[in-house]
């Protein structure tokens, strides 16, 4: 991942520390309505891809039993990770793509409000993402990818030779020959992998996107209801086809991109397609960037504006984040795909212990103040999740007095230590287990690992009847909270 220049080391801190009445008197441990749906605390898990699928993205034991875990700590909602709304193969990612897996998510949604005593709402965040391909060997690129078209022949001086003979000669001039021969795409697809973007209108699934997408948005939010979640996000965030739409880069020419309200309007249409599919009676929000955080992205007053016309469309909740693109992603090597949380804009969305002097705490603070002001300011009372860096109370309970957000997301903080909300609530928040923010668990993601946290995956692995990772080595969920009380009377369920 790529790291700030300045290499500041900051470590984390636990705030000032509420006793169990301040806590129950906070904010932070308030209820808020989103649309239909009441949580019963200000406390967010935002969706995080743990890997815990198979090839046919179904949920299996270890789906159930990790957000399980996350449930016992009994935070507000909980959102499942990136969920792709197309029923293809797409490695151990979970999917919602088809009717079948109805009954492996009910699955879930039960064993989430039973494990939360009944406190947890759940959410589903419904992605879309694009083709991408593994960076290939220059031979077979040279060979089988690349279109050799009458152009290139010229700009390499290779009109007289024959198919084979040119292909061969085009891999033997070497990179800096690539380099000047090449158009720009060719070269990105020969260092890069060759990667889908909605501004390649000329094929046809692409040019297709702004029909094709809202039945699926919306036959996949049907699924999530009938499995018996409690709403669903709607991914607009990061690298994926949603957000691309919503993007500064989005040169489409069919009235979906270029200006801001063409580029909203294929998000917008989605969520019109999936509210008219399930109603008004479930709630529906969307996760979208403050930031791009990349030359000629979106900045914060293009996203203020996307809120407000997300507000006014009736979303139920708006949650950001910042960065994830592939734009600026590091170049994979041979054989692996690109990883959009690799570059500049990755370190925004996850940032680590080693930054500049802003830090990794609340970084995407500001812009999320900005957007809550502007749907505000339009006169929507629509609720907005903020979150990054966030891993103690004071900070938690700042941003709601402030204004800046209305829940507070926390993801590593909540992945390295599933209770640390209920520890908070209970007055005991001096033995939460702070996230260093060491990215450690992005790294497993990164290689589409099972993603564990450092501070307890090799934590009391003799426990009986423990489920490890593949190689046998790590813990795939957090070690019971064991000092555990008995809940207090006046933790009925929402
Ligand atoms: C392992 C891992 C997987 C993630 N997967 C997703 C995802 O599926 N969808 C998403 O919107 N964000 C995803 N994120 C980003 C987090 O939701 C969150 O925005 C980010 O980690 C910053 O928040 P934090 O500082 O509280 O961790 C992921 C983060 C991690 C660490
Ligand atoms: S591995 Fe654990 S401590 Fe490190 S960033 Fe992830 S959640 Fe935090």
């Amino acid at each position: 991942m790529w790291k700030p220049p300045e290499r500041i080391r900051f470590a984390p801190a636990r705030g000032r520390m509420p006793m169990a009445d301040e806590a129950r008197a906070s904010r932070l441990f308030s209820p808020v309505r989103l649309g239909p749906l009441t949580l019963r605390h200000r406390t967010w898990v935002p969706a995080m891809v743990p890997w815990r699928s198979n090839e046919e993205g179904e949920v299996t034991e270890d789906v159930v039993q990790w957000y399980a875990r996350f449930a016992r700590g009994q935070p507000g909602a909980i959102v499942i990770e990136a969920t792709g709304i197309r029923d293809v193969p797409s490695g151990p990612l979970l999917r919602i793509g088809d009717d079948r897996q109805v009954d492996g998510l009910r699955r879930l949604t039960r064993a989430v409000h039973e494990a939360s005593g009944g406190r947890t709402r759940l959410l589903v965040q419904l992605i879309d993402f694009l083709r991408i391909r593994r960076r290939p060997e220059p031979r077979t690129f040279f060979e089988r990818h690349l279109a050799l078209t009458p152009a290139l022949r010229e700009r390499a001086g290779l009109r007289h030779l024959d198919e084979a003979a040119a292909r061969a000669a085009l891999l033997a001039l070497g990179p800096e020959g690539w380099a000047q021969v090449l158009d720009p795409r060719d070269l990105q697809s020969l260092q890069f992998g060759a990667r889908e973007t909605v501004n390649d209108e000329h094929l046809p699934h692409i040019r297709a996107l702004p029909a094709e997408l809202p039945p699926l948005f919306a036959h996949a939010a049907r699924r999530a209801r009938d499995a018996g979640f409690d709403g669903a996000e709607l991914h607009y965030a990061h690298a994926y086809t949603m957000a691309s739409f919503l993007s500064a880069t989005n040169r489409r020419s069919d009235g979906y991109g270029g200006t801001r309200a063409a580029r909203v309007r294929l998000p917008l249409e989605v969520f019109a397609a999936v509210r008219a599919e399930i109603g008004p009676g479930w709630a529906v929000g969307c996760r979208f960037l403050a930031e791009e955080c990349i030359a000629g992205g979106s900045g914060v007053d293009d996203s203020a504006w996307f809120g407000v016309q997300f507000a006014r469309a009736g979303m139920d909740f708006l949650s950001t984040s910042r960065g994830g693109k592939f734009d600026d992603a590091k170049q994979p090597g041979i054989g692996q795909a690109a990883y959009p949380y690799t570059g500049r804009s990755g370190y925004e969305c996850m940032p680590q212990y080693l930054s500049d002097a802003r830090g990794p705490f609340g970084r995407n603070r500001d812009a999320t103040a900005r957007i809550r002001a502007a749907v505000r300011e339009a006169g929507c009372d629509t609720p907005v999740v903020g979150t990054g860096g966030v891993h103690h109370f004071e900070m938690a309970e700042e941003m709601l007095e402030r204004g800046e957000c209305d829940i507070v997301g926390t993801a590593r903080q909540a992945l390295a230590d599933p209770d640390w909300a209920l520890k908070t609530w209970l007055g005991r928040a001096s033995e939460v287990r702070l996230c260093e923010y060491t990215n450690y668990c992005e790294g497993l993601d990164q290689k589409h690992k099972q993603v564990t946290c450092q501070l307890w995956d090799r934590l009391e692995l003799d426990e009986p009847g423990l489920r490890t990772s593949h190689d046998g080595r790590r813990r795939l969920v957090a070690p019971p909270w064991r000092e555990a009380p008995a809940l207090p009377e006046d933790a009925e369920p929402a």
